[in-house]
């Protein structure tokens, strides 16, 4: 049991919940109960959690109580919601549901579906030939206990060494080796955050570093992203810096998760100095720093701007290797990392070796590996451009010179109807309110080239059906801002 949602708080979740237009218009009280299920689906309605009371939410929606009523007990019937007289009703899923892989909820029994809320590749051919030989290495290690908290220095070194080639001298000692790039990050928050403590992050963001944070209690202000090629806006980063002095600023400067902007070198220079004078420390993600594509030069790596150990860069296999090897690491300076451990023994102890040295093996042949994937995304990404040119041509994107995802402008606030309506005819979406922090993002949906063309240009066409169905009835309800004045 995580707690209680309150009326308010369930019906900004909610946002546009209404029963859809068109073709498969359905009672209000279905549409509502599709939306609770759809909020349950993509996380951002935890499960155990109290729904408020029948009339409360009817306040808050401005529906009658009926419709509640109706809507809970669908919920209960297809077993969303448990309830028990006087003590009220809790979120739950029916039994034949697992957590995905992105740590969304989703069915066991969806091979059709087409997953567009994963945003990683599946592993390359390489992973096989380096695993084999990985367990050929493994007798090296078999005479010792195994328990490695900052990692075993072959990988220690290959991880130093990567950062030493893009211009930033590194030891091994700087370096820990995590369980993935989220590992990382939740053992930088533990050390470096008291609960309630400040944050600065992006808006979008990466959700489940929001999750993260939501862990540590922390205290989250946004820095908004523009939608189109700058991104991050100079000015306002640094004067939040400034104004709001956070403890913590959570950043991805190389093809940011979702927008794939690109900070440029002066930007990281002067964030850096920022962070510096008003005692901020930066984590800085980079996850996806392999994968430029186009021959995107990089600019250099935060950190080396740093000259008073503010910056912690984050950073794992998953994008360009494989998520299923759970592989990050943490660099950061030798007493940091020495202090990570520590936290570290108090949670998982260390890594696996094995797939350490997986890792070892993969990095070592990392030249071949990461050219075939930037190719393959490439020519993933043009296929999915290509067809949300031709199927949606009124979503505006901004094409990302690397990493692995396009952050579209949609026709209208529906990310959510969309992503709904999108299960229905089998794909699933990460709706943009999965982005950011308070409902907003409606307008945006988050697309990955991670899967093949040919599944890209099939899910847009399924969307582009759902998405005008959206629109036969209604149709300018949201086209025109309503005056506030
Ligand atoms: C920005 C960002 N950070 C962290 C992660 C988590 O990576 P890992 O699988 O290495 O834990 C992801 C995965 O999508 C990501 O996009």
């Amino acid at each position: 049991m995580t707690g209680q949602v309150r009326g308010s708080q369930l019906a900004r979740l909610l946002g546009q919940w209404h029963a859809l237009p068109g073709r498969r218009r359905s009672p209000d009280y279905a549409a509502l109960a599709g939306a609770v299920r759809g909020l349950l689906a993509d996380g951002r309605l935890p499960l155990g959690v109290r729904l408020p009371a029948e009339r409360e939410l009817a306040e808050a929606l401005r529906i009658s109580r009926t419709t509640v009523t109706a809507a809970y007990r669908e919920l209960r019937e297809t077993g969303h919601l448990a309830s028990r007289r006087g003590a009220g009703s809790w979120t739950m899923l029916p039994g034949n549901h697992r957590v995905a892989s992105t740590g969304l909820w989703t069915p066991l029994d969806d091979r059709e579906m087409i997953d567009l809320g994963v945003a990683a590749l599946a592993a390359p051919p390489q992973l096989l030939t380096a695993a084999r030989a990985a367990a050929e290495d493994l007798p090296r290690y078999l005479g010792g206990a195994g328990y490695h908290p900052t990692g075993i220095i072959e990988l220690r070194e290959a991880v130093a060494d990567g950062y030493t080639a893009r211009g930033l001298p590194t030891s091994a000692d700087q370096i820990m080796v995590t369980s993935g790039t989220q590992h990382a990050l939740d053992l930088v928050l533990r050390l470096a955050l008291a609960p309630g403590g400040s944050v600065l992050v992006e808006s979008p963001t990466y959700p489940n570093a929001l999750a993260a944070l939501a862990g540590r209690r922390a205290r989250i202000t946004t820095h908004g992203l523009a939608a189109d090629a700058g991104g991050w806006e100079s000015d306002l980063l640094l004067g939040s810096l400034r104004q709001t002095r956070p403890k913590l600023a959570y950043l991805i400067p190389e093809f940011q998760n979702p927008t794939g902007h690109l900070m440029p070198a002066s930007l990281r220079e002067h964030v850096v100095a920022a962070a510096h004078a008003v005692g901020t420390d930066l984590i800085i993600d980079e996850s996806f720093v392999d994968l430029p594509l186009d021959g995107t030069e990089l600019p250099p790596p935060t950190a080396t701007f740093d000259r008073h150990s503010r910056v912690v860069s984050i950073g794992g296999m998953s994008k360009p290797y494989w998520g299923g090897l759970r592989i990050g690491w943490v660099r950061a300076s030798a007493p940091q990392v020495q202090r990570l451990a520590a936290v570290r023994v108090g949670v998982d102890m260390a890594s696996p070796v094995l797939d350490q040295l997986v890792a070892v093996h993969l990095l070592a042949d990392a030249p071949a590996i990461v050219a075939d994937r930037r190719t393959q995304l490439a020519a993933q990404r043009d296929a999915l451009l290509g067809a949300l040119a031709q199927r949606l041509p009124d979503w505006r994107v901004t094409v990302p010179r690397g990493g692995v995802t396009l952050w579209a402008e949609l026709d209208g606030p529906v990310s959510s109807a969309l992503a709904r309506a999108a299960e229905d005819v089998g794909v699933r979406l990460a709706p943009g309110p999965r982005f950011g922090l308070d409902g907003t993002l409606e307008r945006f949906l988050r697309l990955p080239f991670t899967l093949p063309a040919a599944e890209l240009v099939e899910a847009v066409g399924r969307i582009a059906a759902v998405r005008y169905d959206l629109d036969r009835t209604g149709r300018q309800r949201w086209r025109e801002p309503a005056v506030i004045a």
